[in-house]
């Protein structure tokens, strides 16, 4: 089999049961995971979800996909995640879902986004793209909302090479993701819906399989790595990650902040850095309002934009040792500007 079969079966049975959903429904990537994932919660056109004005693209243009219009909220400058506070001031009659997004492996604030959703009789969506194993209040993310969505692209805190999940406790939610993810297909050659064919091979489950064993391994490493970082990094003018209280943080990235203060300008930092033999990375350099495609003058995201300008990414992914973020470490606190 190296289509959709019993390696599918098992990876979503696996992935429900490590997550704690009742529902793990594979596809193609987290891009598709997202779109399916929105039409089978019933997003469409004329709905608006409110999204974090600071993430990766596709968070914003699967709403789009879906016909329904993205609104930017900014996001909290400790945390990286969306701000409960700006999430209820972009509310309108339209208003049919947030999403929140586990940015770089940390859980948003779940509670306050689930208290507004209550509020407001609006779903709750989690984009877990970057958050595999993460955990807020001592349950693992990807079961608080009607959805959740996964990406296992290579550089994720787990890989199927391409490959996404939608997980979900909804049955009927489930069951319409299935059918959005493979043509509509109610039975074979019956078609319900128009649906899109976003389903995972078995090759890229049998990965993930194996991936998913080893995650917990992979995400004690990060952690450890970070946890290095946080105590050795002393440079001047630069902020290291803040870790809400409960939050059980995975660093899909190590992402610091390279302020005015910090001798060097970020883009200095980066071939300082380079000429050391040390990557580095920025997500993202771009507040999702100011992409041509949705320039939107009228969202007031200061703390995205600002964001945008300062985040700089360290390496932290399992491969790299403690010898390698001593190295780290020795050279930023060198920095002499
Ligand atoms: C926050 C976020 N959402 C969605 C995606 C989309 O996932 P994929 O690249 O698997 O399509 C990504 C991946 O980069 C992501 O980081």
């Amino acid at each position: 089999m190296l289509a959709s079969g019993p390696k599918v079966t098992a990876f979503e049975e696996a992935f429900a049961g490590y997550c704690g959903t009742s529902y793990a429904i594979a596809t193609s990537n987290g891009t598709t995971s997202l779109h399916a994932g929105m039409l089978a919660a019933g997003i469409g056109p004329g709905d608006e979800v409110i999204i974090p004005a600071f993430t990766f693209f596709a968070t914003a243009s699967t709403v789009a996909m879906c016909g329904a219009t993205p609104v930017f909220a900014d996001v909290d400058p400790r945390t990286f995640t969306l701000d409960p506070a700006a999430v209820a001031e972009a509310i309108t009659a339209k208003t049919k879902a947030v999403m929140g997004v586990h940015l770089f492996g940390q859980p948003f604030d779940v509670n306050a986004l689930l208290e507004i959703c209550s509020d407001h009789k609006l779903m709750l969506f989690e984009d877990a793209a970057q958050a595999h194993g993460a955990e807020y209040r001592g349950q693992k993310i990807g079961g608080f909302g009607t959805i959740g969505s996964f990406s296992f692209y290579p550089t994720k805190n787990m890989t199927t090479g391409e490959g996404g999940m939608i997980t979900t406790g909804d049955p009927e939610v489930a069951r319409r993701a299935r059918l959005y993810t493979n043509h509509g297909q109610s039975e074979k050659y019956l078609h319900t819906l128009i649906g899109y064919n976003y389903r995972m091979t078995d090759i890229a489950a049998a990965i993930g399989l194996v991936q998913l064993e080893k995650l917990d391994a992979y995400s004690s490493r990060r952690i450890e790595n970070a946890r290095y970082y946080d105590t050795h990094i002393r440079a001047a003018g630069i902020t290291t990650p803040t870790v809400m209280p409960g939050a059980r943080h995975v660093y899909h990235q190590y992402v610091i902040q390279v302020t005015e203060e910090c001798p060097p300008s970020r883009d200095e930092l980066i071939t300082y850095l380079k000429d050391r033999g040390i990557g580095s990375a920025i997500h993202y350099p771009i507040a999702l309002p100011d992409q041509p495609v949705f320039a939107d003058e009228k969202a007031s995201c200061p703390i995205s934009r600002e964001l945008a300008q300062t985040v700089l990414s360290l390496p932290v992914h399992p491969g790299v040792t403690l010898e390698d973020c001593k190295k780290v470490c020795g050279v930023l606190n060198n920095l002499t500007g």
